[in-house]
């Protein structure tokens, strides 16, 4: 089994620079070599260079934000290459604004939203994806999309994943259900119907507490713990269909440095478990 690891030093989707370093503290650490011990083959590909490309990714890899607007490039990639993958969005945010609709501007809150054709029929109009062609560059699907541990939703977001029927668990539901559960129900929700279809899980830092994951652009209060932040990981390797995987902004700039280190452990850690690390 190959593993082929990007990483995408992103930082135009947010307002801090930082967010770039992390593919490069992600490998000072060692995250390869857990790679290869842990049974992968690893393709280690350069840094995608962001001042002179807009375009798509390639398929089956473990990307290394970068912040949250590489999936758009990840998910436009992912879906050409196998169009009936199913996207699980582990976030505090549901980053499914618009250029219309957004009240901050910042892309990294919008990737969801340009991918779904029911929120912007037309892309191109946007500035940077002129090169998303209508007909041609794939869309995701509202039922394609299943959302763990949610917690700062905007208004207009709100309205969109309940008019588009989209399925999400709130940090509510995981409180209420466990995360065994919660998970089990995303991973039915995208199998049921197709068990043989791929997953891609994009995995935002800022899914887990500001407790464990400081060094982030957009910390909310209230997230998971430690345990449920790896048992996301650990429960969908297991479903079988994981395919590919994308790890988001982080940022050392943005806490001390025992923060710092310790937010980068956590995502190392992160993709560990994606690669098949458990606890027996
Ligand atoms: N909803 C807010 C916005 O659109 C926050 C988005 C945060 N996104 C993220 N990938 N951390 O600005
Ligand atoms: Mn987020
Ligand atoms: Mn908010
Ligand atoms: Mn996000």
């Amino acid at each position: 089994k190959t593993i082929s690891v990007i990483g995408a030093p992103m930082t135009f989707g947010q307002p801090f620079v930082g967010t770039d370093s992390s593919p490069a503290l992600l490998r000072e650490q060692g995250l390869l070599k857990d790679l290869s011990s842990l049974g992968w083959r690893v393709e280690d590909l350069p840094d995608l260079d962001f001042n002179n490309i807009c375009s798509e990714a390639d398929a089956s890899l473990s990307l290394l934000g970068g912040d949250h607007s590489i999936g758009i490039g990840s998910l436009a990639g992912i879906l050409r290459a196998k169009p009936e993958t199913g996207v699980i969005w582990v976030d505090a945010h549901a980053d499914l604004n618009t250029p219309d609709i957004s009240e901050s501007g910042n892309m990294h809150g919008m990737p969801l939203g340009i991918m779904m054709k029911e929120l912007v029929p037309d892309r191109r109009v946007i500035p940077g994806l002129e090169w998303m062609e209508e007909g041609t560059s794939p869309r995701l699907r509202p039922d394609s999309l299943v959302y763990v541990g949610l917690r700062d939703i905007d208004k207009a977001e709100r309205k969109c994943i309940r008019e588009l029927g989209i399925k999400a668990f709130t940090m509510y539901d995981i409180d209420h259900l466990g995360i065994g559960r919660v998970m089990d129900l995303a991973i039915d929700h995208l199998l049921a119907k197709d068990p043989n279809r791929p997953i891609h899980l994009s995995y935002d830092i800022d899914a887990v507490d500001p407790l464990h994951a400081p060094a982030t652009g957009t910390a909310v209060r209230g997230g998971l713990t430690w345990r449920e932040a790896h048992f996301v990981c650990e429960h969908v390797v297991k479903s079988g269909a994981l395919a590919s995987a994308e790890i988001v902004e982080l940022n050392a700039t943005l806490s001390d440095g025992q923060g710092a280190s310790e937010t980068i452990e956590l995502g190392h850690q992160l993709i560990a478990a994606l690669c098949g690390e458990c606890i027996f």
